[in-house]
């Protein structure tokens, strides 16, 4: 069984003790919930592959406690370094070549010659600091699955094993980090979230590339990710019968009245809000074990584009992968 502990002196005693003993815990950081464990220990970073079930050959994002933990172990250059003066802590990974020997083990970064860099900012933060060293730390979910937006979503998520969730609430963007990565003075983003285009291009000055192939650069990228079990179908207007509705915004203009359940990601067509609420009304609508989820239009701009990223991956079929 799981077990849930709020955050306190002792919660984060207890996940340290763990963390140095070669296990992973499950800890909350203001995206997603994140299954850590000492991206050093080669032991414990297994552990994290084998719990979701996840491809060897997707790295994890190694989290740090501020930029200098983070000049350890990835060659940030100044773009790198200015970026993460502007955002961190905050959502944004950001992907440079990785310093060899530096301690991370070659599994965590799937043996490629980047590394991903995050710092997060939540409590995870603080923990990462009096642990002294990155923290390997995947989503705490099952590979290909829906991630976790709080701590009871994990425990549900991996039932039956002994694990500790540091529980800090309800995570407050509700939407994986943006992904990008520094090549020399250009900056490509792998994967939407919620630092935009914009706000990257307005920080660095620098004209922001998106990554269109489906070439496997961040596996988060795969065709199918995100996936709840009922078949996912985006942009419905008129809800099919004993369809779950996802709905956007206001009802006008939308038929509503054949859905046998309705979550409302923002009745006011607020798009922070929606990517908030994205994940705990899918696992909510999939337990409806309706014929369907039908999706209504969400907007694509800004963060819209990040959660319609994610609606398009979860409506992939799982063949497609
Ligand atoms: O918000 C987040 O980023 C959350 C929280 C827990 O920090 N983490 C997260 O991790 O979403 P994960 O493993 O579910 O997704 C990380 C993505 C994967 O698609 C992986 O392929 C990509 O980051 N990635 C990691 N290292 C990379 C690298 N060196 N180059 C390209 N992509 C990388
Ligand atoms: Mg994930």
């Amino acid at each position: 069984m799981a077990r849930i502990l709020k955050i306190d002196d002792d919660s984060i005693e207890l996940a340290l003790e763990t963390l140095v003993g070669g296990q992973c815990v499950a800890i909350p950081t203001e995206t997603v919930y994140g299954l850590a464990g000492d991206a050093t220990n080669g032991f414990a970073v297994a552990q994290i592959f084998e719990i979701k079930g996840r491809p060897r050959f997707n790295p994890l994002i190694c989290h740090v406690s501020d930029i200098g933990m983070g000049l350890r172990h990835g060659k940030m250059n100044a773009l790198a370094i200015k970026l993460a003066e502007k955002f961190w802590p905050g959502p944004l990974t950001i992907v440079v070549p990785a310093i060899a020997d530096s301690g991370i083990s070659q599994l965590a970064t799937a043996g490629i010659a980047t590394i991903g860099l995050r710092c997060p900012d939540s409590p995870a933060r603080m923990l990462i600091q009096r642990f002294g060293g990155p923290l390997a730390a995947p989503s705490a979910n099952r590979s290909g699955r829906v991630s976790p937006t709080n701590a009871q979503h994990v425990a549900e998520e991996f039932d039956g094993l002994d694990l500790l969730v540091l529980d800090g609430g309800p995570c407050r963007i509700g939407i994986e980090s943006t992904i990008v990565k520094i090549e020399a003075d250009r900056l490509v983003i792998l994967r939407p979230g919620s630092v935009s285009f914009g706000e990257l291009e307005t920080a660095c000055g620098v004209h922001v590339e998106f990554h269109a192939s489906t070439a496997i650069e961040a596996p988060g990228m795969m065709a199918s990710h995100y996936a709840p079990d009922s078949h996912v179908l985006t942009n419905v207007t008129d809800c099919p019968h004993r369809a779950a509705l996802l709905a956007f915004g206001g009802a006008s203009g939308r038929d509503r009245t054949k859905a046998i359940a309705i979550q409302n990601l923002s009745p006011s067509g607020d798009l922070r809000e929606a990517a908030a609420n994205l994940y705990a009304m899918l696992k909510l609508l999939d337990a409806k074990k309706a014929r369907m989820i039908a999706v209504e239009p969400v907007p694509r701009e800004g963060l819209g584009l990040a959660i319609n990223d994610r609606l398009e991956r979860a409506a992939t079929p799982r063949e497609a992968v």
